[in-house]
């Protein structure tokens, strides 16, 4: 089983890192190119590579770890996903810029948090995510909690519990077993339009809540 990651950011990165601890190995891309990421390989190696994007596309499982509005460009103009999975560990949010009159928009209640959120016509993100990887089996995760904390599954004596969802039985399957190979503690919300929203921020009830079991 190959794994990709697309975005090498704050939670592609500490993706990598994850991994890389857990011993399995993994092709990383951001939007610069593989040279871009000597440093990050460097830290993480042998297990984790630097690839283009479709390098990291055409991995069984493709970890989407890109801010919400660069999805389309990240995503658009790769080959055929032919039923592999994509991880979506996106949120719609957009981030402001601190010096600008949206950063101070008191109609806004995330402005302190220095977002916005995306407004997707009614629709949860994952639908839209969907649109955006035809014939992938979407499975939505790694989302809900802070990306600093994602390379430490183990905690307080216990398993951090990790939430996903998605519609494909085997696909869920298969990346429950990636995850708890990592060390993490998987909870099941179910499909994609029920778990999806319940663990998604800005809104959802368990996004942002780290949950250890013991
Ligand atoms: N940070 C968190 O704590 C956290 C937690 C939960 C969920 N998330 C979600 O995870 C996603 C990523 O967040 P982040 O904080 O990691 O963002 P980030 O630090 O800004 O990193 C974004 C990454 O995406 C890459 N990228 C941008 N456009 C691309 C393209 N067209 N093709 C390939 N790669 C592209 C960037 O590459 P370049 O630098 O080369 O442009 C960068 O490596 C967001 O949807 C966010 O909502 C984040």
């Amino acid at each position: 089983m190959s794994i990709g990651i697309i975005g090498a950011g704050a939670l592609g990165s500490n993706m990598a890192r994850l991994l890389a601890k857990s011993g399995l190995s993994a092709t990383i891309a951001n939007s610069r190119g593989p040279e871009s990421l000597s440093g990050l390989i460097e830290e993480l190696g042998p297990f984790i590579k630097a690839g283009t994007v479709e390098d990291a596309a055409s991995a069984d499982i493709v970890l989407v770890a890109v801010r919400w509005v660069d999805l389309e460009t990240a995503l658009g103009g790769l080959p055929a996903w032919n039923g592999r999975i994509a991880i979506d560990c996106t949120n719609p949010v957009a981030f402001l810029d601190p010096g600008s009159p949206e950063a101070k928009d008191p109609s806004n209640p995330l402005a302190a948090y220095g977002i916005k959120a995306i407004d997707l016509g009614g629709k949860h993100s994952s639908t839209v995510f969907r649109d955006f990887a035809p014939g992938a089996r979407v499975v939505k995760a790694f989302n809900h909690f802070d990306a600093q904390v994602l390379a430490e599954p183990a905690v307080s004596g216990g398993q951090r519990v990790l939430f996903y969802s998605g519609d494909d039985v085997d696909a869920k399957a298969e990346v429950r077993k990636l995850f708890e190979q990592t060390g993490y503690f998987p909870v099941d919300l179910g499909p994609l339009d029920v778990g999806g929203p319940l663990a998604s921020l800005p809104f959802g009830s368990l996004a942002g809540v780290n949950f250890i079991r013991i």
